[in-house]
């Protein structure tokens, strides 16, 4: 195998651990192994059957139009409201008391909406955007911190037929601006600020800077939030003034299932951002079925929390619209989960009861670092089933999820999407899946993914290559906004006829799916493919290890050599320091994935470069490792970050 090396990536990592799914949850699971079989029988039937999940007011005609790929449309015909999928239904169907969000404001302040207070409240909001001349088809642009009103905002948008365009509250003016022009956006929603690390943050002055230079914007409708002084402009209005005076009542008007719902913009490494374009119908049905199915949600019972930030497609859609779409009662939390403490997060949990949780392996990562007294003082007995996203999951990073958060005893279903995906794609599900720690497992039902070689050839159980979508699914993009040839470029042209989403896998002997990381990062040492992913996962299976890094630096005999970053654990104590502990780490590396994984330098360094989505950005440590000053930092979460890692370095010059 290792022969073919070049061509696709050496499978190096052995993982043994199986935690089947608890008896009780296996017998009363929302979806069955029989909903593999069902798909593969007859995959449209399928999602036509998962589309009636939702209210529509004209049924489709036919379930999907591939007749012009990639550009897909389904249900075509059919005609749904999106945003009286996501409430009034429920409310017409008695569920108006069922509390659609509980809401933890970061200095402590609260408010719960149920579905009928988000009915009211969402009605206010689309008569105020009418009012304020927005238009079906219209673009608005929604710069928001975690406060109620933003997923009140994507509603109203969304009952109307505009399309909202979020932008994540941590984006710079220059981030903003060029996301408001890509769109056009005519109306701008934002805040006065919002509170992080126990500061109100002000957003106000971004927006100022971001409009006074964007052509399209008319009117920016203001939220109070922090009650910071905030410099008027002609064209601002309050929501309290405007939303507030509104008739509660609104009637929704059906839309096409493929109009426009929204435009997410990726952060894209490289060149000019992406607008995502998302569509209703199949959007919708997707997140609402793979909610649904991945958390097992019992809309009835279950307290879920999906602690990411609206700003990202997570919170999209497994904030917004996967869990309203299900009638789900929702935690949504504003702020930071070390302020004012480090157990902020297991206290919320304990305070509502969660049962279902999902975050992201680099918050896992932190929590291991920061110590596993902290979650053990917290009663997280409520929990039931425990997602993860955003990144290839390390083994151990799962096990310490299971045993410190989940018990000992909860699922964890490691969800893999993007997105252009729309929704998860690949995951276990938990009342089926024997999960393996570290591995997204198998493409859900009525997904069509798999693992090929250089040549577009699916590679044989025990393979490595490139991870591709080979028929249309769901709540798939339609485009990227204004530019149909970047879309067929991006994604459909590496392998005709195949999604490609960039990232490198692997099937292991039982035909299960593991994730390797963005094909971008693969490093080549003496002619094998090695993934950073296995790596870093083999560097944290070290009891002293909380988190790591890798990457391929150029090297005169090997052609790259693997250089790792690692953040020692809080309970590691002094002795990592010296070389003696990088020893002990290189040879570790070498005893689970063998000696062709051995990095070559151990830095132990207090931080790693992150987006503000968490990712690590390999590019910057890529530049310490080859001794280059370091490239743009702008999209850093924290930009003192590098300071701090060039200041730990011995041995860089
Ligand atoms: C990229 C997409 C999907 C919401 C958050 C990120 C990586 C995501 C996993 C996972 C391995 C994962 C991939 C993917 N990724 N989830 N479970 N295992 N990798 O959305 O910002 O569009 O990023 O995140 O590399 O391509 P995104």
């Amino acid at each position: 195998m290792s022969e073919k090396s070049h061509e696709t990536l050496s499978n190096l990592l052995q993982e043994k651990r199986r935690f089947p799914p608890p008896a009780d949850l296996a017998e009363s699971a929302n979806v069955t192994a029989e909903a593999y079989d069902a798909a593969a029988a007859d995959r449209l039937a399928f999602w036509a059957e998962q589309a009636e999940r939702l209210s529509w007011s004209k049924p489709w005609d036919e379930v999907l139009d591939w007749s012009n790929p990639p550009f897909a449309k389904w249900f075509v015909g059919g005609e749904l409201n999106v945003a009286y999928n996501c409430v009034d239904r429920h409310v017409e169907a008695g569920r108006g008391d069922r509390v659609a969000y509980h809401w933890e404001g970061e200095p402590g302040d609260t408010r719960t909406l149920t579905y009928a207070d988000l009915q009211r409240e969402v009605n206010k909001a689309a008569n105020a955007l009418l009012e304020l001349g927005v238009r079906k088809g219209d673009r608005v642009a929604i710069y928001l911190p975690m406060i109620p009103e933003l997923p009140i905002s994507m509603l109203a948008c969304a009952r109307i037929g505009a399309t909202h365009s979020v932008v994540f509250g941590g984006f710079s003016a220059e981030a903003l601006r060029t996301r408001i022009d890509d769109a056009q956006a005519r109306l701008v929603i934002t805040a006065d600020g919002g509170y992080r690390r126990g500061k109100p943050s002000a957003l106000k002055p971004t927006v100022d800077e971001a409009v006074a230079a964007a052509g399209s914007v008319e009117r920016v409708l203001v939220v109070r939030r922090t009650g910071a002084e905030v410099d008027a402009q002609e064209r601002d209005v309050w929501w309290h003034d405007v939303v507030d005076r509104q008739s509660d009542e609104h009637e929704a008007q059906p839309h096409d299932a493929e109009h426009p719902l929204y435009i997410l913009y990726t952060s894209g490494t490289t060149g000019k951002p992406k607008g995502i374009l998302h569509t209703s119908g199949g959007y919708l049905a997707q997140t609402a079925y793979t909610h649904h199915a991945v958390f097992d949600l019992k809309p009835e019972t279950d307290v879920y929390w999906c602690s990411a930030d609206i700003g990202w497609v997570t919170g999209h859609s497994y904030i917004v619209y996967g869990p309203l779409a299900n009638g789900a009662t929702s935690v949504m939390y504003e702020g930071t989960p070390d302020t004012p403490h480090q157990g902020r997060w297991w206290e919320i949990i304990a305070k509502y009861k969660v049962t279902v949780f999902y975050t992201a392996p680099t918050a896992i990562r932190t929590f291991m670092k920061w110590g596993d007294d902290i979650p053990a003082r917290f009663d997280l007995s409520s929990l039931r089933v425990l997602g993860s996203v955003g990144e290839p999951i390390n083994p151990e990073a799962y096990v310490w999820y299971r045993e410190n958060i989940g018990a000992g005893k909860t699922p964890v279903v490691d969800t893999w999407w993007q997105t252009e995906t729309g929704a998860i794609m690949i995951s276990p599900l938990p009342g089926v899946t024997a999960g393996k720690p570290g591995a997204a497992m198998r493409p859900l039902p009525g997904i069509d993914a798999d693992v090929v070689d250089d040549t577009g050839t699916p590679v044989p159980d025990g393979g490595g290559g490139f991870l591709v979508v080979k028929s249309p699914w769901p709540s798939m993009l339609r485009t990227i906004w204004g530019d149909d040839e970047r879309y067929v470029k991006t994604y459909w042209s590496r392998f005709p006829g195949m999604y490609f989403a960039g990232d490198g896998a692997k099937k292991d002997e039982d035909g299960d799916f593991w994730l390797l990381g963005r094909v971008d990062d693969v490093m080549l040492v003496s002619g094998h493919n090695i993934s950073t992913t296995e790596v870093e996962s083999a560097l944290v299976s070290h009891p002293k290890v909380a988190e790591a890094a890798v990457v391929g630096a150029t090297d005169p005999v090997t052609g790259q050599a693997i250089v790792a970053f690692v953040i020692p654990r809080g309970s590691a104590g002094a002795e990592v320091e010296g070389d003696e502990f990088a020893k002990e780490l290189r040879d570790h590396v070498a005893r689970s994935l063998g000696p062709i994984a051995k990095p070559r330098q151990i830095m132990i360094v207090p931080e790693l470069p992150k987006t503000r989505s968490g990712k690590i950005m390999r590019r910057l440590l890529k530049d310490v490792a080859e001794n280059r000053s370091i490239g743009d930092v702008t999209t850093l979460a924290d930009s003192t970050v590098m300071d701090l890692i060039s200041q730990k370095l011995p041995g860089t010059k």
